[in-house]
């Protein structure tokens, strides 16, 4: 301590160590804390342990500050929304100021020179760029930056660390099976402006943004052709309407999926032929495919369940051999790839979900089909638009599965986001490979010759249920993908596959699979409390 400092009524920890000219009052400090010179900190203000903060910043009333903070140079920190010199004339005193808290979590550091507007909550481990100007909540351990300031990134892209600390044990927060906040806060304001502009067009079907989005994704799958949809289910429907499957003919799915691939077999009026999975990658097996070819198959649909890529070198020499056509389900896998190319681009056609949940989710209801051929597109555009090419003429009977403009313009703006999205996945999924090596669980496995999107990260465990049950009493969410096969869903009875046994491989999934917490924004901390919680289900 020093002359030169303004101390007055101020709770500090053990080990505080103070530079010249603070001035600090009716504040609390905590232990092993660094203050910097000319820095003040006001009354009612809490700064926790271990925390750094550098010369020339202010803290004022209202601002709580968690463990382990680092605070920059000459960062301001603001508590009253509509400060006012004077009201009617005289100087305003204390009692007129109104102060709105403002929370910085645990682990958090803020660049020099930012500013934290009041009345946010600045999440743990969150980065804050140097400069920025804070103006809403920033969640755990985002990277935020500019002004006003905007999500950039995650700070879990950084190395973790792995093992359980204290601090997790007493963690209680709920961890959510997916999060999509974090994701739109990345492109909330970009969004908002084109739908100014969609607003100000009242043009809400189709238009241009529709154009722009499939001109976009086009370009980033490398492929010819892309028709914006209002759904996958849509899409998988256009597609075989487009090769021409026909009521009585035979289609190939996989058993374990999710309903909407075996949808559009039905809504031909053709026979889904129900295969099993292989049990490493949990993707259609190529030998069971070519036992169940018959005269009558017209297609084969492989899905990329859960992110990971379906053996497609395999599944596309059986469909030239036969020469039938072979159409991906890639409603789960965006910008996973199989031997270097992304997937999208291997079959005649392929599907794509932006579902919400998905890995490239929409606002809404939305979905994509690519084609390989023009004439497949032009047809697949005239099925989409009313089965009309030219207005009020229609060919063929078609359907309402055009996209809206709203859909597209959210899609455009996360669609950059895309790789450094699927990136964070794949880092939580070697996250959940260490912490969980050494349990009786089976991991998920990535062949060598593909890169997983981890739109899932799926385990199997034979005590599933009470396993999923104690995660649930644990407030860590996790789902089921699938618990019937398709095989043995009420509604393809009639199709006579579903003697128990019939796919072993897609029946044992069934029963096992345990879909844990995965997206972008997990952070390390939320994946060693579910491992932590997982190992104490093992040992009980
Ligand atoms: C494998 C698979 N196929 C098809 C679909 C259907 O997509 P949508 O929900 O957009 O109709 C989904 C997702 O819901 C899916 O996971």
């Amino acid at each position: 301590m020093n002359d030169l400092n303004q101390i007055r009524d101020v709770s500090f920890g053990k080990n505080v160590k103070l530079y010249h000219f603070v001035n600090l009052y009716g504040c609390s400090i905590g232990d092993d804390c660094s203050i910097g010179t000319f820095v003040e900190v006001q009354k009612n203000a809490v700064v926790g342990k271990r925390c750094k903060i550098s010369s020339h910043s202010f803290i004022c009333e209202g601002v709580t500050i968690g463990d382990d903070v680092f605070i920059g140079h000459g960062v301001t920190f603001i508590n009253d929304r509509h400060p006012r010199a004077t009201a009617n004339g005289q100087l305003q005193t204390e009692a007129d100021w109104q102060v709105i808290p403002t929370l910085v979590k645990d682990g958090a550091s803020i660049g020099s020179g930012a500013t934290i507007l009041c009345g946010v909550t600045i999440g743990k481990g969150a980065l804050i760029g140097a400069g920025a100007v804070v103006t809403r909540d920033v969640p755990d351990y985002a990277i935020v930056a500019g002004n006003p300031a905007r999500i950039r990134g995650q700070v879990g892209d950084a190395p973790a660390q792995l093992s359980v600390t204290e601090a997790d044990i007493g963690e209680k927060e709920p961890v959510p099976f997916t999060d999509l906040s974090f994701l739109t806060h990345q492109v909330q304001a970009n969004f908002q402006s084109r739908l100014d502009s969609i607003l100000a067009t009242s043009q809400f079907i189709q238009g241009r943004t529709v154009r722009e989005f499939e001109a976009a994704f086009a370009q980033h799958l490398e492929v010819p052709q892309v028709i914006g949809c209002n759904s996958g289910t849509s899409a998988l429907h256009l597609a075989l309407r487009v090769v021409g499957v026909q009521p009585g003919d035979e289609v190939i799915v996989p058993g374990m999926t999710f309903v909407a691939t075996a949808w559009a077999v039905a809504y031909v009026g053709a026979k889904p032929i129900f295969c099993d999975i292989d049990l490493e990658t949990y993707t259609l097996d190529p030998a069971d495919v070519e036992r169940k070819i018959t005269p009558a198959t017209r297609a084969i649909i492989p899905v990329h369940l859960y992110g990971q890529p379906a053996d497609l070198q395999p599944l596309l020499e059986i469909a030239n051999h036969y020469n039938i056509p072979l159409i991906e389900d890639a409603a789960q896998a965006h910008y996973a790839d199989y031997k270097g190319k992304m997937i999208g681009g291997f079959g005649r056609m392929a599907c794509f979900s932006f579902y919400p949940g998905k890995n490239l989710g929409a606002a809404g209801e939305a979905g994509a089909l690519v084609c390989q051929f023009d004439a497949d597109a032009e047809k697949a555009r005239m099925l989409r638009d009313h089965g009309q090419r030219q207005r009020y003429v229609h060919e063929e009977i078609g359907y309402n599965y055009r996209m809206d403009e709203i859909q597209a313009a959210f899609l455009v703006e996360k669609l950059p986001h895309l790789a450094r999205w699927t990136q964070q996945r794949q880092l939580a999924a070697r996250r959940y490979e260490e912490l969980l090596a050494d349990l009786p669980v089976v991991r998920p496995i990535t062949a060598p010759d593909r890169s997983h999107a981890f739109h899932l990260y799926v385990i199997q465990s034979e005590k599933r249920n009470q396993l999923l049950d104690y995660l649930q009493q644990h407030k860590i969410t996790c789902g089921l993908h699938y618990p019937i096969p398709l095989h043995q869903q009420p509604c393809f009875s009639i199709y006579g596959q579903d003697k128990p046994g019939t796919l072993p491989n897609t029946e044992q999934l069934a029963r096992n699979c345990l879909s844990l917490p995965m997206y972008p924004g997990i952070s390390p901390a939320q994946q060693r409390w579910v491992a932590h919680v997982l190992r104490a289900f093992c040992e009980e």
